[in-house]
C-alpha cells in the first residue's frame, strides 16, 4: 500500500528520499510527502496530493540535509489531497511521522486530543500519532515513540523524525512492513526493498511488534515492550535490472515477457524424474505426514486466490483428494472450521497481504497446519507460515499479477505432482507432467512471440464499455483472471462467469454491443463449450475465443489458438494470450498501464 522511505548520513537526505519514492511509485498511491531535517536543525515539509514528479517541483533549492523520510499515500482515512498527505507533524513542527497501516482507535484519540487543544490539520489517523509522540514528556525519541504506540490499536509501519532529536529516525512495525538498509556509516529505512537496493544489499527485515533505532553508524532493536532483540542481516541476491523497466515501455509487459524466464527458475531443481515427481525442499512434510492429509484448502485473494483455484483444480484431479480454494478475504469472519486432515495453502505474490495473513493467523491459532506459497523471500506470510514454496518468479514491480500467476500455477502444480505420487498417480503419469511442465518456458514464449495477433484482436475489445469472460472448470478460472486484468488496467467493465451459468441470468446482457471471451481447451468439455458459444451467437454477440492448437477454431468472430500442454497445465498457456489482451486494450484505449487508478501492489490493510 504506502510506501515508507527514510535515510540518516553524511548525504543530503532529498535525492535519496525521492528516487526510493519513485521505485514505490509503481506500488499504487495517490499523494507523496517528503520531511527532512536540514543543516539549521529546522524540519522543513513539502507533500502533494499525485505523483512524486508534482511532489519534486515542490522542493525547494535549499532542501539540504539529513535525517529525512518520505511517503506515498494510499488514502485510507480521508480522501487523497495536499493536507491529507504524509508526513504529519506535530502543531510546533517538531515531529513528523509516516505510516502505513490503520490506526483503528484514532477517531476516540483524535477527540481526546482536541479536547486538551490540539487542533488537527489532516482528517488522517495517522496525525494523532504525530501528536501523541509529540505530547510525552521530555526523554528519548524511542521512548516517546514506545508509549504512544502503546496507547494506539491497529496496523502500522511506520517511521519518525523529532527535529529537537536530530540523530535517529525512529522505526515500528505492527502488520505492515518495514525494513531497514544497512550501508557505510548510513542507515536507509523502507517499506519494500526496492526503495534501497540502489544503496545497499544488506538489510534487516523488522518482526512484527519491533522497534528500531536507526542512527547512521548502525541500529538497535526492541520489542515494544523494551526488551532487546537480536537480528541477523539478509543479503538481496536480485540484480537492480530486476527493479527496473529498461527498454520496455511499461513493468507489465515487461513482466510478461519475463515469465519463461520465471518459471524455468520456479522449476529450477524440483524436477526429479528418477522417481518421476516433484522434490520440494521446503515443504517439510515427510510422505507419512502427507498421507495423513485428506483435505486442501488454497487460501488467497484477487489474482493469488485465481491461481489457487486453478490448483485446487490439479491438487485435485492429480491426487485424488477434496481440494477448494476460498478469498482469503471472507475466510476468517465465518468462524471457519479448522481441520486437523486438512492442509491450508496461503497463497501471496507479495506475503504481505492483510486478508491472507489473517487468514493463516486465524488457523494457526487453531492448530491447523498452514503452507505458503509466495513470491517475496522471507516476508511475513512465508515466515508465518513456517514451510512453503517459493515462487523464484523474481521481483514484481506492475500492479497487475502476471508472471507471479503463471508462476503460482507452475508451483501448486508441482505439489499435486509431489502429493499425487505419494498416493496414486501412476510413474507413467508423473513423467507425463514432469515433461509438459519443463516444455511450458519454451510454449510460453511461443506465445509471446504472436504478439501482433493479440494485439488486433485487442481493437475488438477496446472500443466497446462492457465484455464477458466464460469459461468451465478450470478454464472459468482463467476467466476470471482474464476478466480481472482487463479491469485493472483498461478500465472496461468485464464479468467472469461459468459457461454453464451465463444461460441462467446474465445471457440477458449478450447484444452486438457486449463481446464474450470464450476461453475453449480441447478437453472433455468442448462440446458444451461449443453450445455456449452458439447460445451467444443466437443473441449477436460477438465472440473471440482462446482455444488450442490442435483443432480447428470454432466459427467465432475471432480466435487466438495456443500450444498444447498436459491437460492439468493448459490453462497456464490458456491464460497468456489474455494477460496481453488486457496490455493491448489498455495501451489503445490509452490507460496509464503501471499506475492503474485505485490499486495498490499489496494491499496491507483490511
Ligand atoms: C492482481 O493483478 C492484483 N493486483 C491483486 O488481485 C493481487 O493478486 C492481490 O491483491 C493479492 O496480492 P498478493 O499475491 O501479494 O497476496
Amino acid at each position: 500500500m504506502c510506501g515508507i522511505v527514510g535515510y540518516i548520513g553524511k548525504r543530503d537526505a532529498a535525492p535519496i528520499l525521492l528516487e526510493g519514492l519513485h521505485r514505490l511509485e509503481y506500488r499504487g498511491y495517490d499523494s507523496a510527502g517528503i520531511a527532512v531535517i536540514e543543516h539549521t536543525g529546522q524540519l522543513r515539509l513539502a507533500k502533494c496530493k499525485g505523483r512524486v514528479r508534482e511532489l519534486e517541483k515542490l522542493l525547494p533549492r535549499r532542501f539540504k540535509g539529513a535525517p529525512g523520510i518520505a511517503h506515498t499515500r494510499w488514502a485510507t482515512h480521508g480522501e487523497p489531497s495536499d493536507r491529507n498527505a504524509h508526513p504529519h507533524c506535530d502543531g510546533a513542527n517538531r515531529v513528523a511521522v509516516i505510516h502505513n497501516g490503520i490506526i483503528e482507535n484514532a477517531a476516540a484519540l483524535r477527540t481526546r486530543l482536541e479536547a486538551a487543544g490540539v487542533a488537527f490539520c489532516s482528517d488522517t489517523d495517522t496525525e494523532v500519532l504525530a501528536h501523541l509522540i509529540a505530547a510525552m514528556p521530555d526523554g528519548s525519541l524511542e521512548a516517546a515513540v514506545r508509549a504512544a504506540l502503546r496507547m494506539v490499536t491497529g496496523t502500522y509501519g511506520l517511521a519518525v523524525l523529532d527535529a529537537a532529536r536530530p540523530d535517529a529516525i525512529v522505526v515500528a512495525r505492527n502488520g505492515s512492513p518495514v525494513v531497514l538498509g544497512i550501508g557505510e556509516r548510513e542507515m536507509f529505512v523502507a517499506s519494500d526493498p526496492a526503495a534501497l537496493v540502489r544503496h545497499t544489499r544488506n538489510v534487516v527485515y523488522l518482526d512484527d511488534g519491533e522497534l528500531a533505532v536507526v542512527r547512521a553508524d548502525g541500529f538497535a532493536t526492541s520489542t515494544l515492550d523494551g526488551g532487546a532483540t537480536a537480528k541477523v542481516p539478509a543479503t538481496i541476491t536480485w540484480a537492480n535490472e530486476a527493479y527496473d523497466k529498461g527498454d520496455f515501455a511499461h513493468f507489465m509487459k515487461k513482466e510478461i515477457v519475463e515469465q519463461p524466464e520465471a518459471v524455468r527458475r520456479t522449476l529450477s531443481g524440483r524436477l526429479e524424474p528418477r522417481f518421476q515427481t516433484a522434490h520440494l525442499g521446503g515443504i517439510e512434510l515427510a510422505a507419512h505426514e502427507l498421507l495423513d492429509i485428506h483435505r486442501v484448502k488454497i487460501l488467497g485473494c484477487g489474482s493469488a486466490y485465481i491461481a489457487g483455484c486453478i490448483g485446487a483444480h490439479v491438487i485435485e484431479q492429480l491426487a485424488r483428494l477434496p481440494a477448494h480454494a476460498e478469498p482469503a478475504s471472507e475466510f476468517r469472519y465465518r468462524n471457519p472450521v479448522i481441520e486437523r486432515d486438512t492442509l491450508y495453502i496461503a497463497v501471496s505474490q507479495s506475503g504481505e497481504t492483510f486478508d491472507t495473513l489473517a487468514a493463516v493467523q486465524e488457523i494457526k491459532r487453531k492448530g491447523g497446519r498452514t503452507l505458503g506459497v509466495v513470491n517475496v523471500v522471507g516476508s511475513t506470510i512465508a515466515r508465518e507460515c513456517g514451510r512453503g514454496i517459493y515462487l523464484h518468479a523474481g521481483p514484481e514491480v506492475a500492479v497487475v499479477s502476471t508472471k507471479t500467476f503463471t508462476c503460482t500455477v507452475v508451483a501448486l502444480a508441482l505439489f499435486a505432482i509431489h502429493l499425487g505420487r505419494i498416493r496414486d498417480l501412476s510413474p507413467g503419469q508423473g513423467g507425463r507432467l514432469l515433461a509438459a511442465l519443463a516444455a511450458l518456458p519454451d510454449q510460453i514464449d511461443e506465445i509471446l512471440a504472436r504478439e501482433p495477433e493479440i494485439a488486433r484482436l485487442a481493437q475488438d475489445l477496446a472500443c466497446c464499455d462492457h465484455a464477458f469472460f466464460v469459461g468451465r472448470s478450470a478454464g472459468h478460472a482463467i476467466a476470471m483472471e482474464g476478466a480481472l486484468k482487463l479491469k485493472e488496467v483498461s478500465y472496461l467493465h468485464a464479468e467472469a462467469y461459468s459457461a454453464a451459468e451465463l444461460k441462467h441470468g446474465p445471457l440477458a446482457l449478450i447484444t452486438s454491443q457486449t463481446p464474450t471471451v470464450v476461453v475453449l481447451p480441447a478437453d472433455d468439455l468442448l462440446q458444451k463449450n461449443l453450445s455456449t458459444i452458439e447460445e451467444i451467437r443466437a443473441r449477436h454477440g460477438p465472440i473471440i475465443s482462446i482455444t488450442q492448437a490442435n483443432r480447428a477454431p470454432p466459427a467465432v468472430d475471432a480466435a487466438f489458438s495456443v500450444p498444447v500442454s498436459a491437460p492439468e497445465l493448459d490453462p497456464v498457456l490458456l491464460n497468456i494470450p489474455l494477460q496481453l489482451l488486457a496490455y493491448h486494450v489498455a495501451l489503445q484505449r490509452g490507460c496509464d498501464i503501471d499506475h492503474p487508478r485505485n490499486l495498490a501492489k499489496s494491499v496491507t490493510v483490511e
